[in-house]
């Protein structure tokens, strides 16, 4: 079972982030991961995958041009059928994560994902459209990115093994 954690990052905020999703992910046992640059895709790892995780960092309360132009751009990646799951960094309270990871939901869901994130179903903590760390995130914030990894690792494990 394959996990693909793809990120983009200038300042190395939203990398933190992925390595430490990735984290939660290996504690599924049955799963494997990378964790990519946008600008460096291993392209047949994240096409065996089963699940992939996209992060992106708040740019003026949405993602970055960067991701965007990743998400266009990018014909190589089969998404279709997929699990999909979303990550953001930001650097202050309301600086507008949320919108950031509802961008990033929306092209998961019109490439034919199926988008999950566990939400508030799991109990606390609660990781509603998924996870979110202001810059690379405090004590709480990261370990609830490592649980948001593990969920998501569950749910590919329950999914498609
Ligand atoms: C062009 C630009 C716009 C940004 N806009 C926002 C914003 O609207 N809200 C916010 O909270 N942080 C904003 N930030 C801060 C970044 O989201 C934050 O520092 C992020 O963690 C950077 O990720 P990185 O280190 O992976 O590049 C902005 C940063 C840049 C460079």
């Amino acid at each position: 079972m394959n996990i693909s954690i793809l990120y983009h990052s200038e300042s190395g905020n939203t990398e933190s982030v992925a390595e430490i999703i990735e984290k939660g992910c290996l504690k599924v046992k049955e799963v494997k991961t990378k964790v990519m640059s946008i600008e460096e895709v291993d392209i047949e790892f994240v096409n065996s995958s089963q699940a992939i995780i996209l992060g992106s960092p708040t740019y003026t309360g949405d993602i970055s041009w960067q991701m965007k132009s990743f998400l266009d751009r990018n014909k190589k990646i089969n998404y279709k059928d997929k699990l999909g799951a979303v990550f953001a960094t930001e650097n202050f309270i309301g600086g507008g994560a949320d919108s950031a990871l509802l961008t990033l939901i929306s092209h998961l869901l019109v490439k034919g994902m199926i988008v999950y994130s566990a939400g508030a179903s799991e109990g606390k903590p609660y990781t509603h459209f998924g996870a979110v760390c202001i810059q690379a995130g405090n004590k709480n914030q990261k370990e609830r990115a490592e649980i948001f990894g593990e969920r998501i690792s569950k749910k590919t494990v329950e999914l498609f093994s």
